[in-house]
């Protein structure tokens, strides 16, 4: 087998993310062949070389497993929490797997989760030249004029410098005091809807990430995970390969309590 990057390895196996592979390694904690090894850039042979993490073998290479969750409000993303909050990882019952979080959602975003222990998948779900597509359904206090929504799909500068891409704004719905739509990004700045809605005057009230490459929690509860089938990873490898990611609706996402129908009645 070809050599590969020492930390490449170690996500693969599944016993660290790549990041926390990296500081294992700067740290002292991984060998090669007996030898400490705290060069980054070090490459294995993972069919030939002997590689320890605290004195203990790798596990043996298992198929990458790429999990779904559905995730709630009131949940951190995070694999541990130091303030023990709620994580998402408790939501995970029955997976026999260590997988972590394809990038973060905030703890009161609903939607999709995706959860891996494919180091390179995620570092290639998540990289900006990837652009993935990530749809969110958007509810917003308040009145947001069609000026603004049009600056949310141009980009705006957000409170950090950050100016974001271009985007896509459809199904507005506009109730009592209150807005409602969909917003497709390309990529994942922190907490970049709410910022980006703040950016041009508004609040958000309730935000859910109703697709990340295509892949959608329809037909699952809140708080359910699977698997994701072979073909659904395939699609969302070819998302992030320039590919063209599945249009999203917002169908099967719950309106939040308190929130006008369409009829614009409250639903309690
Ligand atoms: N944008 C946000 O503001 N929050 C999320 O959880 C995801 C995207």
């Amino acid at each position: 087998m070809a050599a590969e990057r020492l930390q490449k390895v170690l996500s693969r196996r599944g016993v660290a993310s790549r990041r926390e592979a990296e500081a294992w390694i700067l740290a002292g904690r991984v060998r090669v062949n007996g030898a400490v090894v705290t060069e980054l850039g070090t490459r294995v042979d993972p069919a030939a070389d002997d590689v320890e993490v605290d004195g203990e073998a790798l596990p043996p290479e298992q198929a990458p497993v790429v999990v779904l969750l559905h995730k709630p409000a009131g949940y951190v993303t995070t694999v541990k929490d130091p303030h023990a909050e709620r994580t998402v990882m408790e939501l995970l019952v029955g997976l026999e797997r260590r997988v972590y979080p394809v990038g973060r959602l905030d703890r009161d975003t609903r939607g999709v989760l995706i959860l891996t222990d494919d180091g390179d998948l995620a570092h290639t779900l998540l990289h900006p030249s990837r652009g993935v597509e990530k749809v969110y359904d958007v509810w917003v206090r308040g009145e947001l004029p069609d000026e603004a929504l049009t600056r949310l799909a141009e980009g705006v500068e957000l409170r950090d410098g950050h100016v974001t891409r271009s985007a896509r704004v459809s199904g507005v719905e506009r109730g009592e005091a209150r807005v409602r739509f969909q917003l497709a990004l390309k990529e994942g700045h922190k907490r970049q809807v709410r910022e980006m809605v703040r950016a041009v005057g508004g609040q958000v009230a309730n935000l859910a990430r109703i697709s990340f490459g295509g892949v959608t929690v329809d037909g699952l509860d809140e708080g359910a995970w699977r698997l994701l089938t072979p073909a659904e990873v395939a699609r969302l490898k070819r998302s992030a390969g320039g590919g063209d990611p599945l249009r999203a609706g917002a169908r099967g996402m719950a309106r939040p309590k308190g929130w006008a129908t369409r009829k614009g009645r409250e639903q309690r």
